[in-house]
């Protein structure tokens, strides 16, 4: 090929600028390594190993069951009203939210509903703000053509983004995009937190009200809002303030809380119009989720008490991990070892500080910043995390995020003591 023909598009622009996943990327490195014979501690994947966490036995049978009465035309564009029930009558047992089965749209996953909502509410050009470490948000916006505002998040506040660091840009932004519980950092929001957000979105609606210009939307993401572990507990704008249901749009869906995600099923709730449209931005995308699967789905949510139950038993499967990890991790860091962690608030992950930036170990490698962690990590431990860089910070970022959905119980004492072992390497 000549210089002239290597120069030619052969795609759209944004085709060819799209950001492939920062995940992917280090799974390359990790199949190298598996390749090689070599047995790898993958905690890295925000998904559940299905052999470890299963689907209900009576979603499976449910599914079997739609396929096998022929449930496997068109569902309609919102939804099967059944399901849409379901999700209502859900959201009001456990969350004391209502929303009619009009204001409700099902979706393929929390996916495309989180992109018909950048579509929906978002002019290319415009800006979103969302804090780092955070899940996506930046394709997103990039699908979208708009702009960013990124904060940078602090673990004293949970890696959440508060309403001072919103303030100097509520009235550039078109979105702000929260999440709670949290991908990646398995925190959620204090009340007092989102509460004072809540103000600063309300004040700031009254005056494009007076303006006569589009409101301020949250797109508030609680796909993790099943697996909240006491005492911590999970709030959401509209419960805080009803007058914030004018402008919160809400992500939610089965993947994590019943380890469905490949069943492919999720949901938006929000005002009328919004939800209107992003269905029929979806409609042409014909991102539905599949009607065996939401039929099934109907079905099992119907039986509040057998959801109940797989509920809290994905609760504490998942906690417990994740405390095992705590407790031995915290023991470490008692022992003066260069590492740290948070209390596990939700969701299937753990945030741990590695904290070996400009440290060497005893034959001398130096840590310049999270790329050299990890190797270590990985080629010493044979333990993979992901790095808080792939959710947007810089790469001087100490934090990685530990997942437990793929993790054997009986595995997690050797994860700790090859912890111990490298971290026993570092100089002082
Ligand atoms: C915060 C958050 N929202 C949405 C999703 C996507 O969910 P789904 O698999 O239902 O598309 C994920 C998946 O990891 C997530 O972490």
């Amino acid at each position: 090929m000549n210089t002239l023909q290597q120069n030619i598009p052969l795609v759209s622009d944004l085709a060819q600028n799209i950001i492939g996943s920062e995940i992917i990327k280090l799974n390359g490195d990790i199949n190298q390594l598996i390749s090689k014979g070599i047995h790898i501690y993958n905690l890295t994947i925000g998904d559940f190993d299905s052999n470890i966490f299963p689907i209900p036995d009576l979603l499976k049978e449910e599914i079997i069951k739609a396929y096998q009465n022929n449930d496997t035309n068109y569902p309609p564009a919102d939804g099967i009203l059944p399901l849409r029930q379901q999700v209502s009558a859900l959201l009001k047992r456990k969350l004391q939210l209502d929303y009619n089965e009009n204001e409700i749209l099902i979706a393929g996953g929390a996916r495309p509903v989180i992109y018909a909502i950048y579509q929906t509410i978002v002019n290319p050009g415009e800006k979103v703000i969302y804090s780092v470490p955070s899940w996506n948000n930046n394709h997103y916006t990039y699908l979208s053509r708009a702009g960013s505002i990124q904060i940078e998040t602090t673990p004293e506040n949970n890696f959440m983004p508060l309403a001072k660091d919103i303030e100097p840009y509520i009235q550039e932004v078109a979105l702000i995009a929260l999440c709670s519980p949290q991908n990646p950092t398995g925190t959620v929001f204090k009340e007092e937190q989102l509460r004072e957000i809540v103000d600063l979105v309300l004040n700031e609606n009254e005056r494009r009200k007076s303006l006569g210009i589009k409101p301020l939307y949250i797109m508030y993401d609680q796909v993790y809002w099943e697996l909240v572990y006491t005492p911590y507990q999970h709030f959401n704008p509209v419960t805080i303030n009803p007058k914030m249901k004018a402008y919160t749009v809400f992500v939610d869906g089965i993947s994590k809380s019943l380890s469905a995600t490949g069943i492919r099923v999720g949901w938006a709730f929000g005002p009328k119009e919004v939800i209107t449209k992003m269905k029929a931005i979806l409609t042409h995308i014909g991102a539905w989720a599949p009607k065996p699967e939401q039929v099934a789905v109907a079905k099992f949510m119907a039986n509040t008490a057998a959801y109940d139950s797989f509920v809290e038993n994905q609760k504490s499967e998942l906690f417990t991990r994740l405390k095992l990890f705590y407790t031995g991790i915290k023991h470490l860091h008692q022992m003066n070892l260069p590492i740290d962690v948070i209390e596990p608030q939700a969701a299937l992950y753990l945030t741990v500080k590695l904290n070996l930036n400009h440290r060497k170990t005893q034959d001398n490698q130096h840590f310049a910043d999270a790329d050299d962690i990890l190797k270590y990590l990985l080629e010493k431990a044979n333990v993979a995390l992901v790095p808080f860089y792939a959710f947007g910070t810089g790469k001087n970022s100490e934090w990685f995020r530990l997942s437990v959905g793929t993790c054997k119980k009986e595995d997690i004492p050797e994860i700790l003591s090859r912890f111990h072992v490298i971290l026993e390497n570092v100089k002082k």
